[in-house]
């Protein structure tokens, strides 16, 4: 699939508000994108977005599990090329041990149906604007399992497996379609995980680096690029030394 540069293109990002998103949002601009509809469940959050960057920024009201905010994304913003599925949410606790069934319930509308639903909004759109991309961000916890995060992992690793069939199923339409996969990033989310963490920023740059070369697979920093090596090295190895923790 050729590459998809955010140069002059209109994105669409959910969850920019904060975070990754944020950064999306701001590198996207930085960037060259042509606008940046600013998917938020509160809108009022995109403040200093839209005083930066004024009309580039259009805010757009946007839960990714409520399918009326996601129908009239897509009625509003028929002009997106690049669609980032950044959304997400942890908190659903361990299995067993004093889980939090709601919290897990969450995690799987959040981070796997709210990348299904937004994408089968918005194919059609991209398919239309000459195909574009699609970047689901997901996380090294969809390559192999966090036992304190059984859901969230879960819910990453179905995105996974979502990316694979939408890039099979968009293919003929000329949509990218490319999976995430960061480590540790500085962000509310990953407030108390004791670990080295890069910018947001950083993440942003290198995500938009890659799709502009076609990258199906992208593993933004230091940690994942390793993580990724080790799995591909050796599975089981990885998963007992996530099992022993950091
Ligand atoms: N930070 C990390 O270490 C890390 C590592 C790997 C992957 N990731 C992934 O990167 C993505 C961004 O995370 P982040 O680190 O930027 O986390 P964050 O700072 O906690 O931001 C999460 C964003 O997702 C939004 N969101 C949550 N539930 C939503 C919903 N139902 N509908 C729409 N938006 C919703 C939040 O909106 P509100 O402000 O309204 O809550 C917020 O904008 C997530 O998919 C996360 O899983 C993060």
């Amino acid at each position: 699939m050729p590459g998809v540069s955010v140069k002059d293109k209109v994105v669409l990002i959910s969850g920019s508000n904060r975070g990754i998103g944020k950064s999306f949002a701001i590198q996207a601009l930085e960037m060259g994108a042509k606008k940046v509809y600013a998917g938020a469940r509160d809108e009022s959050q995109l403040a200093e977005l839209i005083a930066k960057y004024g009309d580039k920024i259009v805010p757009i009201a946007l839960d990714v599990t409520n399918q009326d905010h996601i129908d009239a994304a897509a009625a509003a913003a028929r002009d997106v090329e690049i669609l980032i599925n950044n959304a997400g949410m942890g908190g659903g606790g361990p299995a067993v041990s004093n889980p939090n069934p709601d919290g897990q319930r969450m995690e799987m509308k959040v981070n796997y149906f709210g990348i299904m639903n937004l994408s089968s909004a918005f194919a059609p759109i991209l398919k239309e604007n000459g195909g574009g991309a699609i970047v689901n961000i997901l996380s090294v916890a969809a390559l192999s399992s966090f036992a304190f995060a059984p859901g969230y992992s879960a819910s990453k690793a179905a995105g996974r497996s979502l990316t694979q069939a939408l890039r099979v199923e968009l293919g003929g339409q000329n949509t990218l379609v490319s999976g995430v996969f960061p480590g540790p990033v500085d962000t509310d989310m990953a407030k108390n995980v004791p670990m080295d963490k890069v910018s947001p920023d950083s993440v942003a740059i290198h995500v938009y680096e890659e799709i502009a070369k076609g990258s199906e697979d992208i593993y933004p920093d230091p940690f994942a690029v390793q993580f990724a090596k080790g799995v591909q090295a050796d599975a089981k190895a990885v998963e007992k030394a996530n099992a022993a923790g950091f």
